[in-house]
């Protein structure tokens, strides 16, 4: 990357070593200011999908405050911070609740432990940095449940192809085989019979989406639950990014199929308090039916020289600024804020889908709600991208098949969005149908990888570890 691109370079210059001096607060507040405004700019307009799941700068400016008075507080060291625990605690709980964790008391579950009955009845959680990392502590809460009760060296988890990515990653981490499990390609539900098949000896857990990332579906849990009790196995349900948000749409009325642990099969669950809990980046729920799978995360050493270890994830020193905002961001909405922000969002995205639905060359993928995706058996729908693009629009782009989500969150609920979406998606649409370019500039990005090609396959993974690289080092002198 070249001084030029590298981000700011020409306006503030490159910091290469620490500054021998310290520059005045002033100076560099002013700085961060202007790089901020300009950057949120980008999504206030309302035409970015996803990520900016809240929007509301006083919310954000609250959760500062909640942040900046415990930012310095590490919550490993529970003697110096009670509150954490009143913090940790209770986002727990509140989200035990929404996800209607007393149902696994009544319910113990499919899991069993050796030589005991069925433990259960003990429905808890822990927090994460994300979701992302409450996936790979799943992972590795059923690998060692895996290992332990059942005396499986390799285990295995079937793993719906419309999955997030963040289970292969676990998988890679933590030595667990992945059965890809096809979906149904008009649902695009993961297909139960293949995945009733594919359970044997080494299945530790099934994983179902509610919803996925790509099409916003989701998977039929309760199928997959009855799986999960038939076999005595886990069942992962990952509501990342619905988790915080189908609850509500239930609540209103939506056609929300049940997910949560009112399904006795599902044996844990991660719901993004980043995401739709509109909390700050870098926290995340993960739920559990019973203690005993959560003690699987549990690292002690008793005979450290540091002196007695103990922590209760994958992470080590926590800030206490993270759950005080967390929590703040949720008790200051309480139930009637997480409706109303979901009733403008759900209404917002069937408004949109309305407005995709008009356009005979298009085609919405499964039934979707908040979170949808849509392709064209007409036209390169990257096509339809370039010229969205070209309007401001940041839609994400998807592959096998080549299509486009819209993620709704706040930012698309302020007046004169989805009009904006409408009147757009008909100059996009008509630009797809006789477009000036022969190759779609976004498709070239996002589109379709051909499967069968080592070589192009080589040439995107390079593509892909220089931007790594480029986000992460300084251009050279
Ligand atoms: C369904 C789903 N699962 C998991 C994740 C991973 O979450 P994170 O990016 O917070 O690690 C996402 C992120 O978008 C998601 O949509």
């Amino acid at each position: 990357m070249s001084q030029k691109e590298y981000p700011y370079a020409e306006r503030f210059g490159v910091n290469r070593q620490l500054p021998e001096h310290g520059r005045p607060r002033a100076e560099i507040t002013a700085e961060l200011n202007e790089m901020a405004r300009e950057e949120d700019g980008f999504w206030q307009t309302g035409q970015c999908s996803g990520t900016m799941y809240c929007g509301d700068m006083e919310h954000y400016a609250f959760m500062t405050e909640a942040f900046g008075l415990y930012s310095h507080v590490n919550v490993l060291q529970r003697d110096i911070c009670p509150s954490a625990t009143r913090f940790e605690g209770e986002i727990i709980a509140m989200t035990l609740d929404m996800l209607h964790g007393d149902a696994a008391r009544v319910s113990a579950g499919p899991l069993t432990r050796a030589g005991k009955a069925a433990a259960g009845g003990t429905p808890c959680g822990t927090v994460t940095s994300g979701g992302t990392e409450s996936i790979l502590s799943a992972i590795l809460a059923y690998r060692e449940w895996a290992r332990e009760e059942r005396g499986i060296d390799r285990p295995q988890m079937i793993l719906p192809e419309t999955a997030h990515a963040a289970f292969e990653k676990g998988a890679h981490l933590f030595g667990v085989e992945v059965v890809p499990a096809p979906i149904d390609p008009v649902t695009t539900q993961v297909d139960l019979d293949f995945v009733r098949r594919a359970i044997g000896p080494r299945t530790a857990f099934l994983v179902g989406s509610a919803c996925n990332y790509g099409y916003g579906t989701v998977d039929p849990i309760a199928g997959l639950s009855e799986l999960a009790l038939a076999s005595g196995i886990g069942l992962h349900v990952d509501g990342c990014l619905g988790g915080f948000i189908l609850p509500w749409g239930e609540a209103l009325g939506y056609d929300i199929p049940v997910f949560d642990f009112r399904l006795p099969g599902v044996t844990s669950i991660s719901a993004d308090t980043h995401k739709y809990g509109y909390g700050p980046k870098g926290s995340s729920v993960l739920c559990f039916r019973s203690r005993d799978l959560r003690e699987k995360l549990y690292f002690l050493r008793q005979h450290w020289s540091g002196g007695k270890y103990f922590s209760p994830g994958l992470a080590g020193s926590r800030s206490g600024g993270i759950l005080a905002a967390t929590w703040a961001s949720m008790v200051s909405l309480g139930r009637e804020g997480y409706l109303r922000y979901a009733r403008a969002i759900f209404a917002t995205a069937a408004a949109m889908q309305e407005a995709v639905r008009s356009h005979s060359e298009l085609r919405i993928l499964g039934q979707p709600s908040f979170c949808f995706s849509f392709l064209s058996d007409v036209f390169d729908i990257y096509h339809l991208n370039d010229a969205l693009r070209t309007r401001g629009w940041r839609l994400n782009g998807q592959q096998h098949p080549n299509a486009v989500h819209m993620c709704v969150t706040r930012p698309q609920t302020k007046p004169g969005v989805t009009e904006a979406f409408r009147e757009d998606l008909a100059h996009a649409v008509a630009y797809a149908k006789a477009p000036t370019r022969e190759k779609p500039f976004t498709g070239a990005i996002y589109g379709g990888l051909p499967r069968d090609q080592p070589e192009i396959e080589a040439m995107v993974r390079q593509v892909m570890v220089g931007l790594l690289d480029a986000h992460q080092d300084v251009p050279a002198e």
